[in-house]
């Protein structure tokens, strides 16, 4: 074999294995080229009959050759044996996320009430998780020795304020109320999401200490039908489906007239299950017209003004939206 054949069969070599496009072939090349009865060997073979100076130029050439098409065939097995569909490597998609946790969902719950009603034009007030038995109590209605104290057990502070006032952890957001408004003069609307806390025995549905949120509006003709369509537009906006809201007359210091909040079963839609005890409703707070007297504590005339206040518990309403069975799972250890 001359030298140009040698030359010729790498280029056709080099072809056909750049064109291979499965196993078979590629192995059926590397017999045709390389094996034991390829074109190879038998020019290495004929060698021994050239003259020494020829068997040096072609042996050299031929080993060379020999060496790029095992080269060729290596880097051509190596493509077949990937399976491009299944590696392909797309470089547009998004990075994983190391899951780092999530928020609790009680900030979950807080962050949805505060937005539902920051887009109904209402203020996020605050106040001291310490308070005064005045802003806690006798502003609103509740002197010392009336029995509507004992509605709220307290953990009273041995420690007093400065002004040598009794001290303690604020049994409801109501307390944020006088505090507001002492400062703010109507119309206005406020919410107050908070932590209180509460001298009782816990169970699935009772915490000591536990969160509420009191929504307050008051101007010089708001009604218990605001009140009512506001409230439906939060719920239904809460719980992402049409919710109605029913009042039920009741007793609350602070407020005349006072309710009792309940919205219709969010599980059964009204229609009674297990979920609100077969009654179609679910319990969700007290509620009611801000009192005069109250009004009045805050510094502002008497029957100048007219508002309604209202205060869930933040902890009721995510076990109503997450199906939570236990409300002391918020706050133990994981
Ligand atoms: C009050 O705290 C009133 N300040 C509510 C109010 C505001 C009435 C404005 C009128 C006007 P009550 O003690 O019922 O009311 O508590 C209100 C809500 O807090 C309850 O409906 C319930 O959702 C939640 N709650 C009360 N006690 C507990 C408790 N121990 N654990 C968890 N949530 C509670």
């Amino acid at each position: 074999m001359k030298r140009q054949e040698i030359l010729q069969m790498k280029s056709e070599a080099i072809t056909l294995i750049e064109r291979a496009s499965s196993k078979d072939a590629i192995f059926a090349l590397r017999k045709k080229y390389l094996g034991r009865k390829s074109a190879f060997n038998q020019t290495l073979k004929g060698l021994k009959n050239l003259s020494q100076e020829e068997r040096k130029v072609l042996g050299s050439l031929a080993n060379a050759v020999k060496r790029e098409i095992d080269a060729a065939l290596l880097c051509a097995e190596a493509s077949v044996s990937v399976d491009f569909e299944k590696e392909r490597i797309d470089i547009t998609i998004q990075g994983k996320k190391i899951a780092c946790g999530h928020l609790h969902p009680l900030t979950i719950v807080e962050r949805d009430i505060e937005s539902i009603f920051t887009a109904m034009g209402f203020e996020i007030a605050d106040g001291p998780e310490v308070e005064t038995e005045f802003y806690n109590f006798d502003a609103l209605n509740i002197p010392e020795d009336h029995a509507s104290r004992d509605m709220q057990d307290t953990f009273w502070l041995t420690q007093k304020g400065k002004k040598g006032e009794n001290l303690l952890l604020r049994t409801h957001t109501y307390s944020v109320q006088v505090r507001y408004m002492e400062k703010h003069t109507p119309p206005f609307r406020i919410i107050i999401p908070g932590r209180i806390f509460r001298h009782e025995a816990t169970d699935a549905f009772h915490e000591h200490t536990f969160n509420q949120f009191e929504a307050l509006m008051v101007g010089d003709a708001v009604t218990v039908g605001n009140f009512k369509y506001i409230a439906e537009q939060f719920f239904s906006q809460f719980f992402k489906k049409d919710v109605s809201v029913r009042l039920r007359p009741s007793y609350f210091p602070f407020t005349e007239p006072s309710f009792e909040f309940d919205i219709s079963c969010t599980v059964c839609g009204g229609k009674k299950c297990r979920a609100c005890g077969q009654t179609g409703w679910l319990e969700v707070g007290g509620a009611g017209m801000v009192h005069q007297n109250v009004f009045v504590s805050s510094g502002y005339p008497r029957d100048r003004y007219q508002g309604f206040a209202w205060g869930f518990g933040i902890e009721r309403l995510a076990m109503m939206k997450y199906k939570i069975d236990d409300i002391r799972l918020f706050h133990s250890g994981d």
